[in-house]
């Protein structure tokens, strides 16, 4: 064993219950640990709570600032939230009455349109960065809307509470509904463009553009092609949607009569890569799922927005078996909770429903769950080298869960083990039982001053 010192330099180091999700175990774990965060927000160590001294002499720091944690507390990953329209927050709670593309014409587009107005964009994503960050979400790929400006006010934002984000300026230049929401085809190229170039130049750290053609009914074929080649010339990730509903996949068959199926429009115009993430998939075929699985693309699962707007049950567990990379969404407001925990409450009855319905569907567990919403989402954003579990180098993106909050949601009645803490908190819990979080190890909940 090498006592030799490190050079690099602590800024945290906490002890206590670590539980989260590798690629061989849904759910570990790590009762007793001591993990360490350096001054660039990584994971340094990650040892054994006994260890102590050991790791105070090899990395330089002392054991009077070790935080440690309290009975009925834990740390786990940040939840990432895969898809998010931050422009809906505002009438998030409401509006489920109507099925998609009617939804879409009647309550969406008329808000969107709203975002010109760069008061109203500050004010609600404000708002949205904050609800989301204090519910646990330290990552989300963001729908802004169609307008330049308020979606690079959204990465400002994001950026200033320190929330990791994928942010995309919406692209969309096909709209029968409301004529005055939507962009030429080279409007929204050239805004793309600008949006892009202008957001980079920030440097923010954690915030990211994301090419995002709103979905295939809303681009024509020269709009789609361009957009594929502004993400694969940028090696920019991708943001759409597909297949949330049977109607909605007839209205792509006869907008596009050359392409064999839904993905293969997205496919055709280079939009299907292993950095693109398309929201819900309901309705997908093998054959597509095997698309998926080629190019790497991956599935936002949101069943809070598939069950509000009645679109469909996505089965995740075929998506699992065909080795689709999934990750969870909130699809506000479709979906009405900017909650995580909520997407992993209607993920789990999603997949009991569909228990119900066939009992040979082998329904997803808890602990499966809780990958997805972790790990899982990582993964489908293609960021996994640097966030979704606790594993020396990557950044440390964590939630402090406090199950004994007082006044909080959740009743303890003995000592617990960290599975049922979890388990409590995942069905039980909310933002009352979130006493921190962290993002590339920096202390982002409660919110500064
Ligand atoms: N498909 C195209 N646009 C949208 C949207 O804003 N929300 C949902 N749920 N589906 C979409
Ligand atoms: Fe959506």
């Amino acid at each position: 064993m090498s006592s030799s010192r490190s050079t690099m330099v602590i800024a945290h180091v906490f002890r206590g219950t670590f539980v989260h999700s590798t690629q061989s175990s849904a759910l570990d774990v790590l009762d007793d640990t001591l993990l360490g965060v350096d001054t660039l927000g990584k994971i340094a160590f990650i040892g054994r709570g006994t260890d102590v001294d050991r790791l105070c002499e090899k990395y330089g720091f002392h054991v009077r600032d070790v935080t440690q944690l309290r009975q009925h507390e834990f740390f786990m990953p940040g939840m990432v939230d895969t898809h998010i329209h931050a422009s809906q927050y505002s009438y998030a709670g409401t509006a489920l009455d109507l099925p998609l593309l009617q939804w879409l014409n009647t309550y969406t587009f008329p808000v969107e349109a709203r975002y010109k107005d760069l008061e109203f964009a500050r004010k609600v994503y404000t708002q949205v960065v904050r609800r989301t960050l204090r519910n646990g979400t330290t990552t989300a790929s963001y729908f802004a809307t169609i307008h330049t400006d308020a979606s690079l006010l959204l990465g400002q934002i994001a950026n200033e509470f320190g929330q990791r984000a994928l942010v995309g300026k919406v692209c969309m230049d096909r709209n029968d509904a409301v004529k005055h929401y939507k962009e030429t085809p080279e409007e929204s190229l050239d805004e793309t463009n600008r949006f892009i170039r202008e957001l980079l130049e920030n440097k923010y750290p954690l915030v990211m553009p994301v090419v995002t053609p709103r979905f295939a009914p809303s681009c024509s074929p020269a709009l789609l092609s361009h957009l594929g080649e502004i993400a694969q010339n940028n090696h920019l990730h991708i943001q759409s949607h597909i297949s949330e509903t049977k109607e909605e996949v007839q209205m792509v068959k006869e907008l596009f009569p050359d392409s064999e199926s839904y993905t293969d429009v997205y496919l055709k115009h280079n939009l299907l890569t292993d950095k693109t993430v398309m929201a819900h998939g309901c309705h997908l075929s093998d054959e597509e799922l095997k698309l998926f699985r080629e190019t790497g693309a991956s599935i936002a699962h949101c069943p809070n927005s598939n069950i509000s707007l009645c679109s469909g049950f996505l089965d995740v567990r075929n998506v699992l078996n065909r080795k689709v990379k999934l990750g969870l969404g909130t699809d506000v407001a479709g979906g009405y909770s900017p909650s995580m925990l909520d997407a992993v409450r209607k993920t789990l009855d999603t997949s009991k429903a569909l228990t119900i319905k066939d009992s040979e569907h082998q329904t997803l567990s808890f602990q499966e769950v809780f990958r997805l919403a972790t790990l899982g989402g990582s993964q489908a954003l293609s960021m996994d080298e640097h966030t979704g579990n606790f594993e020396v180098g990557k950044d440390f993106d964590a939630l402090r869960v406090n199950l004994a909050a007082e006044e909080g949601p959740v009743d303890i009645f003995q000592r617990e083990e960290p599975l049922v803490l979890l388990e409590k908190f995942l069905n039980l819990g909310d933002d009352r039982n979130i006493a921190e979080v962290y993002v590339a190890g920096r202390r982002v909940v409660p919110f500064p001053g």
